[in-house]
Order: C-alpha cells, then sequence, then structure tokens
C-alpha cells in the first residue's frame, strides 16, 4: 500500500472536513478529536457530496437524503429517506491515514 501526502495538519483543525482530489478518487478527510480519517466523499446512493453534509462528532449527513455514515469507518449508520420510501445504502470506502510531522498521509492501494 502507498501512502501518499494529502493535506497538511493545521488545513484540517479539530471537528473540521475537507475534500482532496487524488488521482481518480474525491476524499474527505476529517479531524475529529485530533484523529484523522478519510472515506470516500461520495455517497454511495446517488454521489451525494459528504463534503456538504453536516458532521456531528463521527456522524456525517448526506446532504442529499439524509443517510448517515461514520466518518472513521465509512459504515451506514442510519439509511435515508426520499418521501416516505426507506433507503437501502451501501456502505462508502475508508482508508488508512497516518501523520508523519505536519503531513496527512492516505493509503490507497
Ligand atoms: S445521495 Fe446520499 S442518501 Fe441519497
Amino acid at each position: 500500500m502507498d501512502y501518499i501526502k494529502v493535506a497538511q495538519t493545521n488545513e484540517v483543525k479539530d471537528g473540521e472536513k475537507k475534500i482532496i482530489t487524488l488521482n481518480d478518487k474525491v476524499l474527505l478527510i476529517t479531524n475529529i478529536q485530533d484523529t484523522y480519517y478519510a472515506i470516500d466523499n461520495k455517497c454511495p446512493h446517488m454521489g451525494g457530496s459528504l463534503f456538504d453534509g453536516k458532521m456531528d462528532g463521527y456522524n456525517i449527513t448526506c446532504p442529499k437524503h439524509g443517510s448517515v455514515f461514520d466518518a472513521r469507518t465509512g459504515k451506514v449508520i442510519k439509511n435515508g429517506k426520499i418521501t416516505f420510501i426507506n433507503l437501502k445504502v451501501k456502505d462508502t470506502k475508508a482508508y488508512p491515514v497516518k501523520v508523519e510531522g505536519d503531513d496527512i498521509l492516505v493509503g490507497l492501494e
């Protein structure tokens, strides 16, 4: 696995998120209690940008239909709805993250 620098630590402060494009991927980087996480930014349902969603602790809510994802694992915590229809949304992908000095690195296969 190759670790690639995606940002510097001072660009993503505690409680903040940042969107980055890396090759063909768009990743959401979060800093929650001074630990960094990375997941695919695109909601697996219909492509909502999770960067535009609300972040509450580890929970990120898709701005399109309200599915909630865990920023640490990419797993769906709560499925969203379209009017009265309950959705069955897949998990989004999570990537390993490490910090070296002031650099945030994401592991890609
Ligand atoms: S696009 Fe995210 S829940 Fe529909």
